[in-house]
């Protein structure tokens, strides 16, 4: 008696993603180009960011800079600014890095990218596969979910060894044919269909072949850790004005979280300080100036990692001040009108501040 098969086969699960990705998939910019610098830009850009805001700033950076050439010629300061708004900028940073060493085009092949600044594992397979249709598997958290669905991994999904599953599972499905198309529609699959809460199995072209979807257990996968709790976080950071009604800004240096960017003084508050005290030590840490505090002007409360940081930005005034002014943590400090600074990178929430600033001047 002929044995039954373990598993339901139905048609191999390449070609049923294929076919369900040609007619389904979203018309997206970036998929209409086999240029692999704007290909590079958008990977690095959808890392962190949703497909809706990708869009307009993925065709504004390469009006500005068309090509890798033009971007490695582009001062890092612009590429920074040009940033603005999409956050985590060690991308941006990385990406220029990564023009200006790969001269005139990036390389073709997956383990030649994986030696630029930046290029880690997921985006060097991303230009590989989808530019260059070399077959190299790519998992991103969609398509990371989809494979721990349909295999049913128990290992945690970030976990070292779940990883592993998920990249060997990966490269055993993705074909020598349309490698790059095969890649997004695992992505787009799990962005469109497999989502986290409620994935679409009536409509899934793999249902039959989601051991997940067989056994009714699609809620239990992927494996995901408890989350992490959020830590709070005060900070005071310090409008301090000149004759002019310019204010101080600092530079942070090259390296390290905001490197590059433009800031007020800010300190974090300490337990059992409050944040008016906060910002006098911020003036006299960072800037070597005595200041007395005045109102409190504004909160803006953003998320950095695992942190809910809680801004006071607070007015301070001073006595005897100082034209040139010594940063002591920073690499430079200026005295710049609220539009000046506005041309200067920096990060999400110091534009925020700066906005408010601009309009409390308004009114
Ligand atoms: N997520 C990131 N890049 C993607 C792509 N090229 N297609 C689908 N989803 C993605």
């Amino acid at each position: 008696m002929a044995r039954r098969p373990t598993r339901l086969r139905s048609r191999p699960f390449a070609e049923a993603l294929l076919e369900w990705y040609d007619a389904n998939k979203r018309d997206l910019p970036w998929r209409r180009t086999k240029d692999p610098y704007a290909i590079w830009l958008s990977e690095v850009m959808l890392q962190q960011t949703t497909v809706k805001a990708v869009e307009p700033r993925w065709r504004r950076f390469l009006q500005r800079w068309p090509t890798l050439r033009d971007l490695a010629r582009a001062p890092l300061a612009d590429v920074l600014h040009e940033w603005t708004g999409l956050g985590y900028y060690a991308r941006a940073r990385n990406m220029h890095r990564a023009a200006v060493q790969a001269g005139d085009a990036l390389p073709c092949s997956y383990s030649e990218l994986l030696k630029l600044p930046g290029l880690g594992e997921y985006t060097a397979a991303a230009v590989a596969s989808i530019a260059h249709g070399e077959r190299v598997p790519l998992v991103d958290a969609n398509a990371g979910r989809v494979l721990a669905r349909v295999y049913t991994i128990g290992e945690e999904i970030n976990s070292a060894a779940g990883k592993k599953k998920l990249r060997a599972h990966a490269e055993a499905l993705v074909p020598a044919a349309r490698p790059g198309d095969f890649n997004q529609a695992l992505m787009e699959l799990g962005a469109m269909i497999c989502t986290p809460r409620d994935p679409s199995c009536p409509i899934c072209p793999v249902a039959t072949e989601c051991a997940a979807f067989r056994s009714a257990t699609q809620a239990q996968y992927p494996c995901i850790k408890a989350k992490e709790k959020m830590s709070g976080v005060r900070e005071a950071a310090v409008v301090l004005r000149d004759a002019d009604q310019r204010v101080l800004v600092l530079l942070r240096g090259s390296s390290g979280s905001f490197a590059n960017m433009w800031e007020l003084p800010r300190v974090v508050v300490e337990k059992d300080e409050e944040p008016p005290d906060a910002a006098v030590r911020a003036m006299r840490e960072l800037a070597d100036l005595r200041v007395k505090c005045g109102r409190e002007l504004l909160v803006v409360r953003h998320t950095v990692m695992r942190s809910n940081i809680t801004l006071h930005v607070v007015e301070a005034s001073c006595v005897r001040i100082r034209k040139t002014i010594v940063p002591s943590r920073h690499v430079e400090a200026r005295w710049v009108s609220l539009g000046e600074w506005g041309r200067l990178p920096k990060s999400i929430t110091q534009e925020r501040v700066r906005k408010a600033l601009q309009r409390l001047n308004e009114e």
